[in-house]
């Protein structure tokens, strides 16, 4: 029996919902090549930030170095190199033109940033290059205690809306998992413009250096336990926002990805797997999803999206407070 992996994305029509996440694997004209041959079905090519718009191109390559030395000593697997990120918007921009004309596939811009600054024009000039869709990446750590929660998510809303005033191609917009009401604001995002919302974004935490007394900004890689926060809210907001949802952090395996499919993810993406095993594991991922659906008779992706959703679910309480209490009260302790 053979199945159908197609899936549908911001409108795109992609050969499977096995998609690379914004990561350093996309910077290079190689390494888009390396990720569409091994069976990526769109890319999103690492971000170009309003820092590197808006200030010195050299400070932020600098930036960049320090996080990728000590991100290289934790990582311990699959690591190109990180010199030059991406430099400024002008070789980003000659990127998005070479991956579209070489590439069959998908090629997502994406734009990160917290202003709506004039760096938001930049949208417009990736939409010129070609990209197929633009993500945009709001990753905004509201550390100011004078600002509401109201003031921090009208920010997001203002930034959303100021994007797509300024394109015409899909949006997408990659956020944190840290609203009071997540579900509201998933739908208020939608409302602002985007197409697509990438749940979630990973927030990188500081870390404490106990030798050289400094905090530094070590990136960990995920694993597949922290799947289950996209996870929650993508089966929560399935058929209840008018948007395509993708899921990031935690997808490693073919598992990862069948759960993220039944919960109501139109596509999964990975970083941290590919990073740690190399582009190649794709194809690993996509053969162990077929198999899947073979031994339980699914003949296409389409028909098992959602199928474990909230609104699909037997047991639709299962995503929220009475999960919680059963799974405190069942949890068998190990004996120590
Ligand atoms: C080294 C590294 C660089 C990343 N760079 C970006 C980036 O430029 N823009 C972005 O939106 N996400 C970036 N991400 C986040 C990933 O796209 C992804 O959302 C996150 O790592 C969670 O997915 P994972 O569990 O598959 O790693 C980066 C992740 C890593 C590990």
């Amino acid at each position: 029996m053979s199945v159908s992996l197609k899936t549908t994305y911001l409108g795109l029509e992609l050969d499977s919902p096995l998609m690379a996440s914004s990561s350093p694997l996309g910077r290079t004209i190689e390494g888009l090549h390396r990720l569409a041959e091994a069976g990526a079905s769109a890319v999103v090519l690492p971000s170009l930030f309003e820092e590197q718009i808006e200030h010195d191109t050299y400070q932020m390559h600098e930036a960049l170095e320090y996080g990728a030395e000590t991100y290289a000593e934790h990582a311990g697997g699959f690591l190109p190199e990180f010199e030059a990120y991406n430099t400024g918007p002008e070789r980003y921009i000659d990127l998005v033109a070479k991956a579209r004309e070489e590439l069959s596939i998908p090629v997502i811009a994406s734009l990160n940033g917290i202003t709506t600054g004039g760096w938001v024009e930049h949208a417009r000039r990736l939409e010129q290059a070609g990209a197929s869709a633009l993500e945009l990446n709001v990753y905004f750590i509201a550390a100011d205690a004078d600002q509401t929660g109201a003031e921090v998510e009208q920010r997001y809303l203002d930034l959303v809306a100021a994007v797509r005033e300024t394109i015409e191609i899909p949006l997408a917009v990659k956020v944190g998992p840290y609203f009071s009401s997540t579900a509201n604001m998933a739908r208020r995002l939608t409302e602002a413009g985007a197409d697509g919302l990438v749940l979630f974004n990973r927030f990188y935490q500081p870390d404490i250096d106990l030798t050289e007394l400094e905090v530094v900004p070590n990136v960990v890689l995920s694993t597949s336990a922290e799947l289950r926060l996209p996870l929650r809210w993508i089966a929560i907001l399935k058929g209840r926002v008018d948007a395509s949802l993708a899921a990031t952090t935690g997808v490693h395996t073919s598992e990862d990805v069948l759960k993220l499919l039944l919960a109501g993810a139109d596509v999964t993406m990975m970083a941290s797997a590919l990073l740690r095993h190399g582009p190649e594991w794709i194809g690993t991922v996509a053969d162990g999803v077929r198999q899947w659906m073979v031994e339980h008779e699914y003949v296409s992706v389409e028909q098992l999206k959602g199928s474990m959703s909230q609104a699909s679910a037997p047991d639709p309480a299962a995503f929220e407070r009475a999960n919680y209490m059963e799974s405190l009260i069942t949890y068998a302790a190990p004996e120590v």
